[in-house]
């Protein structure tokens, strides 16, 4: 029998098409095993206003499509605070909440982790980042839609692009991590991607550029992650400004729009199985743990390494953005 009998569930951190679909695997499943579980809006700063919500089944009808998360999300700067986490857990204990579902990245789950050790809390953590950046999940909840949102944006720049004889520099989100830069250029057919994982990229870009400004031949994409050293696509543009006046930039940044949007197949079968997982993993007693799908099987990884240990890129979607150019 599951010591575990009210669960509480909130998406914390940067909003992932596919938390809607998690939250609603996890209710279902909580409540198929007679389970309680109440949503606690607003991430961490729900626990600490008690803004709490009983879910039932139906509460979760017809949200598996929808991007966004239902249960809001925030970046808690007061649960960073002893105070806060105090706070957190009298409101906890006052509505009956014996175990938490954090939704979210590296930050929530450091959150997690600090209110797990200071007051016994059971947590188990689902990966909800556009970022792809938590290693023990071959992939992050919602990072396939944000690429596909990506590559759409960048099949569209490619049109105007080719028409103007035009380069665009394309910065796409993802932190510290280049995920989302690689897959969208490999995908996109970008001509070059700059990563944050990789430091002698932009001297590579550079002899590209040199090599194809003789040949004529225009670079239209160059894919820039928003965390790679260089600053940004509006650094990369001045540098190569400053050197190859035969090209004619312009710079898009595709920000937020990747968070939003209807989450693809893909995301809704990785965020149903690891919610429903993360119910598991606290009826059989699991606590401090990422729920997480690597080679199709699911994995449980301590919340501290899955959000602190890098990920390495696919090195063979490194070689395509290298080696499938001309
Ligand atoms: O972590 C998700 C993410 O979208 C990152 O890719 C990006 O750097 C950050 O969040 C933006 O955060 P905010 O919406 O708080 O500006």
């Amino acid at each position: 029998m599951s010591k575990i009998k009210h669960i509480g569930i909130f998406t914390s951190g940067g909003d992932a098409p596919g938390m809607n679909a998690c939250i609603r695997a996890a209710v279902r499943t909580a409540h198929h095993n007679k389970l309680k579980i109440t949503g606690i809006y607003e991430g961490y700063d729900g626990l600490i206003n008690a803004k709490f919500k009983t879910l039932s089944p139906i509460d979760v009808s017809g949200i598996i499509q929808s991007g966004g998360t239902i249960l809001k999300s925030s970046r808690s700067a007061e649960f960073m605070t002893a105070e806060g986490r105090k706070k957190a857990f009298k409101n906890m204990k006052a509505k009956g909440i014996d175990a938490l579902i954090a939704i979210g990245g590296d930050g929530t789950f450091k959150g997690a982790e600090v209110f797990q050790e200071e007051y016994g809390v059971p947590v188990v953590g689902c990966p909800g980042t556009i970022d792809n950046n938590l290693y023990g999940t071959d992939f992050t909840i919602g990072f396939d839609t944000a690429c596909n949102t990506a590559v759409e944006a960048i099949d569209k720049i490619r049109d105007t692009a080719t028409s103007h004889n035009r380069m665009f520099l394309v910065e796409v989100m993802g932190k510290d991590a280049g995920y989302i830069a690689l897959h969208a250029c490999v995908a996109g057919g970008g001509e070059a991607v700059l990563l944050p994982e990789q430091i002698n990229d932009l001297p590579r870009l550079m002899r590209f550029l040199k090599e194809k400004s003789t040949g004529k031949i225009f670079a239209n994409i160059i894919v820039v992650a928003e965390g790679d050293e260089t600053g940004g696509a509006a650094e990369v543009e001045k540098l190569i400004n400053a050197n190859y006046s035969e090209y004619e930039t312009k710079v898009t940044v595709l920000g937020h729009l990747q968070r939003g949007g209807s989450p693809t197949c893909k995301d809704r079968l990785l965020a149903g199985k690891l919610g429903m997982f993360a119910v598991d993993a606290l009826m059989g007693g699991k606590t401090g743990v990422m729920v997480g799908e690597v080679h199709q099987k699911v994995q449980y990884t301590p919340l501290n390494i899955a959000g602190t240990t890098e990920k390495p890129l696919d090195p063979d979607l490194v070689r395509m953005s290298e080696t499938l150019v001309i």
